[in-house]
């Protein structure tokens, strides 16, 4: 399905929104990933055996932030001309690094869900079937790409 120039500003202003509480919401996310799946929390090398409680881990926060950002700005520029290319790069470089941590496709299904939930808690009177399938296609076609560099590393 095409993404329509109204979900891109539809997550655009959303993902202005939530980037005000840009920390607290990626943290949420990852929280709920580790809930769904404590065995993730293994392939991060500054969490394992690390004494620091989860939620405290300036670690983990960097990278439940650079997820969301991407996400949102992926919509922003899946509106555009040119889609995602300005990202192409991007995508290649995460798909191999994150292949070879072990990440695996069903780790990108847990994320999906917690992040259209923490966006659902987030912003609970702007929650819509249409601004979550927004979110949704966006994420997908994001992590579409970084998928298929992932199959491409086997
Ligand atoms: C590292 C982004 C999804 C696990 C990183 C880094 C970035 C990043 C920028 C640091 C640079 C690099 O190594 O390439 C993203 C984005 C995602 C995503 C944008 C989705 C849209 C995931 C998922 C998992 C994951 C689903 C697994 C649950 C990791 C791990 C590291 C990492 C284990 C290395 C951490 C360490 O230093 O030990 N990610 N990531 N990521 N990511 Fe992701």
């Amino acid at each position: 399905a095409a993404y329509t120039p109204e979900q891109a500003q539809l997550v655009k202003s959303t993902w202005q929104l939530l980037k005000k509480d840009a920390g607290k919401n990626g943290l949420t996310l990852f929280l709920k990933v580790f809930e769904i799946a404590p065995s993730a929390a293994e392939l991060f090398s500054f969490l394992k055996d690390s004494p620091i409680p989860l939620e405290q881990n300036p670690q983990l926060k960097a990278h439940a932030l650079t997820v969301f950002k991407l996400v949102g700005d992926a919509a922003a520029q899946l509106g555009e001309k040119g889609g995602l290319d300005a990202l192409q790069a991007t995508l290649v470089d995460l798909g191999v690094s994150h292949y070879s941590y072990g990440v695996v496709n069903e780790h990108f299904d847990v994320v999906k869900f917690c992040l259209l939930q923490t966006i659902q808690e987030g912003l609970p009177e702007l929650w819509s079937p249409e601004l979550k399938a927004a979110w949704a296609q966006a994420y997908d076609e994001l992590t579409g790409v970084i998928k298929e560099v992932m199959k491409g590393q086997k």
